[in-house]
């Protein structure tokens, strides 16, 4: 346990190496996240082999960063992906998907854990701008707006929702040039460091 009594997290970057085994890690993540009722793209959880492929399609995106959170005993706890834009005109931004940390692992600050990561490679890459959209009510779109997101609007009607309706999403931005950076805005030193500590 870390002084703040919360299991130690562990952010790490899916390679080349390591994307079949997290693929298949990941696949139970999503399908638990999907049957607890979030709206990630999903109406009706994937079965594990269509959820591990789907995983295998994002690693192989060469726009796409992705990160596995696991908890001290390796068990993945959830996932968070950085998307570079392929335009022209969009070397410096980014975008943010597939947040989603485990329903039984919730609330243990895995989430901002994710982000902090997302975030540091993004500044160290040059990156200045981050979007992404979100369910409009949702936890995690107030937890963006509590990292220094910025709500841009609402898209009305966007997704059909697990419950069968039709749900909103808010599209939100953060400017990393002129934001703290999110560990800036994380109480203390809570999450165990996925990089290695720097040589004095
Ligand atoms: C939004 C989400 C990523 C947050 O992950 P997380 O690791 O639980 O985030 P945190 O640990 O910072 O907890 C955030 C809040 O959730 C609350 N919470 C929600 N469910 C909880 C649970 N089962 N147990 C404990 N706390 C829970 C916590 O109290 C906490 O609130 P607080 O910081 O005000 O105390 C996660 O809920 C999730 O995966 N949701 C479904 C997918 C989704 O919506 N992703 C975003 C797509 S854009």
């Amino acid at each position: 346990m870390t002084g703040t009594g919360r299991p130690p997290v562990a952010v790490v970057r899916v390679t080349a190496e390591s994307a079949a085994e997290d693929a298949a890690a990941l696949s139970a993540v999503l399908i638990a996240t999907v049957a607890a009722g979030a709206s990630v793209g999903w109406i009706e959880p994937p079965t594990a082999d269509e959820a591990t492929s789907w995983w295998l399609r994002l690693f192989d995106d060469p726009d796409a960063t992705s990160w596995v959170a696991r908890g001290d005993d390796g068990r993945a706890l959830g996932t968070i992906t950085l998307l570079l834009s392929p335009k022209p005109n969009g070397p410096h931004r980014g975008e943010v998907v597939k947040l989603m940390v485990h329903p039984d692992a919730r609330g243990r600050g895995v989430a901002p854990a994710l982000m902090r990561a997302l975030e540091q490679h993004a500044r160290v890459t040059g990156l200045t701008l981050l979007v992404l959209d979100t369910e409009t009510g949702s936890l995690a779109e107030t937890l963006y707006a509590r990292w220094g997101w910025h709500a841009v609007g609402v898209i009305p009607d966007f997704a059909v929702m697990p419950s069968g309706r039709l749900g909103g999403t808010t599209v939100m931005y953060k400017r990393l040039s002129d934001e703290p950076a999110a560990d800036a805005l994380l109480p203390g030193s809570l999450f165990a460091d996925s990089q290695p500590p720097r040589a004095e």
